[in-house]
This record gives C-alpha cells, sequence and structure tokens, in this order.
C-alpha cells in the first residue's frame, strides 16, 4: 500500500464534510447547550441488532475501511468500524461472528506499526486480513513480511490455486482484482497455505484451518467486481452469519428503544426540511406519536416552495405535532449589512438558537433532543477526537443556550451510512421527493448571495433557483447530480434587452457530481439544458441580465461560493 501523503491545510479542511445533510441545525443546540454550561449527555443508545450478530472491521487507517464495513451491511449482515486499540468489553456486546483487519498505510516490520488486538486470535472466530490486515496477520502468526521489489498498484489478475476454499466457492479461477501495496509476504505463517496468486504476489491470498485469511487486494472497491462475493462468502459460509440485518428489522428494534428511553417522557426535534432530520422525526413518531414535537424555524432562507411543502408533508402525510416559526423577518434583520460568510454563518446559528429556544420554552418540560448523526459522523468524530458540534464550533462560534434547557441527546441514526437512512425513509413511507432530496447547507440561501443579504436579492435568487431544479428534474437529473443550485453575484453587467441598456446582476450555475462532498466535479451539462436555463432566467427573472455556468472542481474550489 503506498505511504499515505500528510494532508496539507487546504479549502477541504477548513469546510466542513458531514454526510448528513442537516447536521448544522442539530449541532448548534448541541453546541449551545455545551456553552450553556452542560455538557451534552452522550446518546446511551446501542444498536438494535437483532440476535446480536455482527463483522468487526478493525481499523488500521485504510481509506477503504468505512468502505469494507458498508459493503458487509449490503449483504445484510450488521458491521461496524473500530480502531485498532479498541478493548474487547466495547467489542463484546456486539457478538461478533467474525472479525476484518484493513488495510493501512504503515508498513509492520516498522517499529510502532498498529497490530491486532490478542482477541482477535483469541476468540477462535474467522479473521479476514484485508492488504495491510494480511501482512499483520503474518506477522503476528510467525510468517515474514518484506517490502516488495516492486509495488502493485491498480488492476491485476488473480490466479486461484486450486486448494478449495470457502472464501472463493462461487467464483471463477482468474478474476481480476485491485490492487495497492508495497510489501509482501516473503513466508506465510504455519499452518497456512497460499490459495491464489498475481503477477507479483506469489502468496496473494493465504488460509488456515482455523478461518485466518489473508488477502492482499481489495474487495470492498468496485474496480474487484466479484469483491462483494468474497465478503459475502466470508461473511455467511466462513463466518456463518445468517444475514438479519434488514431495513425492517432496524425499524422494529429502534421503535422499540426508542419506547422503552422515553418512557413518558417528551422529545423535540429541529426539522430542517433535509432528510435526515425527517428520518428522525418520522421514526420517533412511529414509536412515541405526539410525545414528540417538532420546531421547524423557517429563517427565510430556503428555497421556493421548500418551506409550504416540508409542513406539507409532515402535518399532512405524517401526521405530526409541528410547531412553524417565521422568523424570516428576523433572520434578514439580524443579516443586514454582513459580507464575511463565516459572520453569516455565526449570525444564523445566533439566531437559531434564539428562536429554538423560545419556542421549546412555550411546550413546558422537554427531556429529550432528536439528532440526525450518522455512522460516518461518529466514526470520524472518533477517529479525529472532535464532535461534530467542536468543528462547526471553531468555525462559527455560536453562542448557548441557557443551562436550564437540561436534554438528553437521542440519535437513532448513528448507525446508520446514508443510504440506509433513505431506506429506512422510504420504508417508513415517506414521500421519495424528501428521501432523495439534494443536500442543502444549514444557513440556506444566505451563503448563495455574494455580499449582503436583502429581501430582493432573495426572491432574485429563489426565481432563477426555482428555474434551474425545474429543469435539471425536466431532464431527469436530479438524482444524478449531488447538488445543483444559483448563486448570486455581486457582480453587475451591461447587457441590453429590446432597445434598452440593462445593468443587471450575474448568475451563477452550480451543478456538481460528488460521492461525499470531499472532492466533487462539474457536471458535463448538455449546452441545450444549460441555454433553456440561462434564456428562462434572464427573460423571467428580473433584475438579471447574464448567467455563467461554474466549471471547477473540488478542489481547488469548494461546492459552496461562500
Ligand atoms: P463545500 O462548499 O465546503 O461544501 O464544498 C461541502 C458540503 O457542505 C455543505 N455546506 C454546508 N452545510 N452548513 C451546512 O449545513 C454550512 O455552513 C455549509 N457550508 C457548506 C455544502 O452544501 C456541501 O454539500
Amino acid at each position: 500500500m503506498p505511504k499515505r501523503k500528510i494532508k496539507q491545510k487546504s479549502d477541504t479542511d477548513i469546510h466542513r464534510v458531514t454526510t448528513s445533510g442537516d447536521i448544522e441545525v442539530s449541532t448548534y443546540l448541541e453546541i449551545a447547550k455545551e456553552m450553556g454550561g452542560e455538557q451534552p449527555v452522550v446518546a446511551e443508545e446501542t444498536v438494535p441488532v437483532p440476535e446480536r450478530e455482527s463483522i468487526v472491521v478493525i481499523d488500521f487507517g485504510s481509506q477503504y475501511s468505512l468502505l469494507i464495513a458498508r459493503r458487509i451491511r449490503e449483504c445484510q449482515v450488521y458491521c461496524e468500524l473500530v480502531s485498532y486499540d479498541t478493548p474487547w468489553e466495547k467489542i463484546a456486546p456486539l457478538n461478533p461472528k467474525g472479525f476484518i483487519l484493513s488495510g493501512g498505510p504503515a508498513s509492520v516490520y516498522q517499529s510502532g506499526a498498529p497490530l491486532a488486538p490478542a482477541y482477535i486470535y483469541e476468540n477462535h472466530v474467522p479473521v479476514l486480513g484485508i492488504c495491510y490486515g494480511m501482512q499483520v496477520i503474518t506477522q503476528q502468526l510467525g510468517g515474514q513480511v518484506e517490502p516488495g521489489s516492486k509495488q502493485e498498484y491498480g488492476h491485476s489478475i488473480l490466479h486461484l490455486s486450486g486448494t478449495e476454499s470457502l472464501l472463493f466457492e462461487g467464483l471463477e479461477d482468474s478474476l481480476p482484482v485491485w490492487m495497492s501495496h508495497g510489501d509482501r509476504i516473503e513466508e506465510m505463517p504455519p499452518g497456512f497455505v497460499s490459495l491464489a496468486y498475481t503477477e507479483n504476489s506469489p502468496i496473494a491470498v493465504m488460509g488456515n484451518n482455523d478461518g485466518i485469511y489473508g488477502i492482499q487486494f481489495h474487495p470492498e472497491v468496485v474496480h474487484t467486481p466479484q469483491g462483494k462475493t468474497i465478503l459475502e462468502n466470508f461473511a455467511y459460509r466462513v463466518c456463518g452469519c445468517r444475514g438479519n440485518w434488514t431495513i425492517g428489522s432496524f425499524i422494529n428494534d429502534s421503535i422499540s428503544g426508542i419506547k422503552k428511553r422515553v418512557g413518558k417522557g417528551k422529545v423535540i426535534n429541529a426539522l430542517s426540511g433535509g432528510v435526515d432530520s425527517a428520518v428522525v422525526a418520522t421514526l420517533i413518531h412511529r414509536a412515541i406519536g405526539d410525545q414528540l414535537t417538532c420546531i421547524f424555524v423557517d429563517h427565510g432562507l430556503h428555497r421556493r416552495e421548500e418551506v409550504e411543502r416540508t409542513s406539507r408533508v409532515f402535518k399532512e402525510n405524517l401526521g405530526m405535532q409541528i410547531i412553524y416559526v417565521d422568523a424570516a423577518d428576523r433572520f434578514l434583520d439580524r443579516l443586514k449589512g454582513v459580507v464575511d460568510p463565516e459572520v453569516k454563518r455565526k449570525v444564523i446559528g445566533e439566531e437559531f438558537i434564539e428562536v429554538f429556544e423560545e419556542e421549546a420554552n412555550k411546550i413546558g418540560r422537554v427531556d429529550f433532543l432528536a439528532q440526525g448523526t450518522l455512522y460516518p459522523d461518529v466514526i470520524e468524530s472518533a477517529a479525529s477526537g472532535s464532535t461534530a458540534s467542536a468543528k462547526i464550533k471553531t468555525h462559527h462560534n455560536v453562542g448557548g443556550l441557557p443551562a436550564r434547557m437540561r436534554l438528553s441527546l437521542i440519535e437513532p441514526l448513528r448507525y446508520l451510512f446514508k443510504d440506509e437512512v433513505r431506506k429506512v425513509g422510504l420504508e417508513l413511507g415517506m414521500p421519495e421527493e424528501m428521501v432523495w432530496r439534494q443536500p442543502f447547507p444549514g444557513p440556506g440561501l444566505a451563503i448563495r448571495i455574494i455580499g449582503d443579504v436583502t429581501g430582493e436579492k432573495l426572491e432574485i435568487l429563489r426565481s432563477a433557483d426555482f428555474i434551474v431544479m425545474n429543469e435539471i428534474k425536466k431532464a431527469n437529473l436530479y438524482h444524478h447530480l449531488w447538488q445543483t443550485f444559483a448563486v448570486l453575484t455581486d457582480v453587475k453587467s451591461v447587457g441590453v434587452m429590446g432597445d434598452f441598456r440593462t445593468y443587471g446582476y450575474l448568475i451563477a450555475i452550480r451543478a456538481v457530481t460528488s460521492e461525499d462532498a470531499m472532492t466533487a466535479d462539474w457536471a458535463r451539462l448538455p449546452y441545450d439544458l444549460l441555454a433553456r436555463i440561462s434564456n428562462r432566467i434572464v427573460n423571467e427573472v428580473s433584475g438579471v441580465n447574464r448567467v455563467v455556468y461554474d466549471i471547477t472542481s473540488k478542489p481547488p474550489s469548494t461546492i459552496e461560493w461562500e
């Protein structure tokens, strides 16, 4: 595995990257409580795993570690990712039926290289070492790892040696695989046999009779097309899992878990219009009905029709108790003359907390605050030692709620990936349009208006943005794009309409593809579509006479303009 580069401070560090579209809203509340002198009460809930069976991935720092966990869950087996130094007491409740040792950037023969804890080998459950994980097994069980004369990176062909192996059951004798390593196995530990080789790795797969396997390639990446079958074979045939991790079972178990935890208590939830807070609300409502109150703070920075749509879905379709607060004027007032993007975020965060607190106080006693935290956020916080709130706090420095609001956090999605959250939403009967909504930033249109935010500019941007969304949806591209939006720049330029010279605003269109918002590429939208969007905007939105398309990727740009 090539050594990982030390990350330089860059825009990607400065701008948050969260998987949860609406983490910002809930994080404001969490920060507020901390600053009010009260530490947030850490959620006690454990993941509801029916009859507790899981596979645990031991993380040695590979960029693909989380992907392994996702792939295993796709096999309907519950899977968690934990650091290699996690004590057994934390693992035991998961009842692991097998372990996977991930790849990683280190070399096992160097001093201080991370190794697997003793319980991995003492538990007599199967172990699959991937890349660095295979080298860890080799080193710890008495074999030898050495620097390879050639690095092997990219596509390779794996040839099975003919020895029967559960891991490769149902597969051809030769498979395309994805390699990424510098070190290689020189000598296998006692009791192991070689099961497959590639041109550059005489021992590309090894195994013993105790169900311990090492594979030099990465089965979790799409470039290993049969990788999913190999992981499935490991989970089902080697570890004997039954595959009881389903969305239906998650919902049932979550509902009973929430009922038990909340008892007769009251829960509040800040709705943002995003997927995660919406799914959280729906799940909790299913469990405790009207003991849940949702507060939807309308900061006046939403897209056109967004507020109405969210309120309608929650009230009418899902029958929830919602307090809708029209606070648009308050936010606009506070934003007057604010130009700096980070100050905009801070102002919006502070105002949000004030409004939320006022409304929450009207409800009377409340015991729990629901949040839409997702698993990658949990993992990231654990790895960096910082919570989402710490990250945003340094970034936004928002003010706090008084300590009298004593709330425990309830985070029913903290063990789910985003795609699982969407499946939960669909299974709970939420409308597709809400479940598949593109991410939208907490501070909304305020960070898509360059310079100060005014009511007039908001209207111009809303109109232009509405056209962009409308055309993107008509072209059936909405679901293929990570985000699509309009930006109102502070540039004015000269134009001509009919016999008149105009001096109007410049609108920029941004459409990006991305997997996780860490990196993004500008979407190659068809020219005809861009032409339609441009024509419609200059014809239908007064005050705008020029449209440009943003053709920069992230990095070096960010997705948002502010
Ligand atoms: P950037 O602009 O950093 O955005 O490439 C990455 C992702 O984060 C979203 N974003 C935000 N979300 N509050 C949020 O809730 C914010 O202040 C914020 N800034 C950016 C952005 O829309 C993209 O999905």
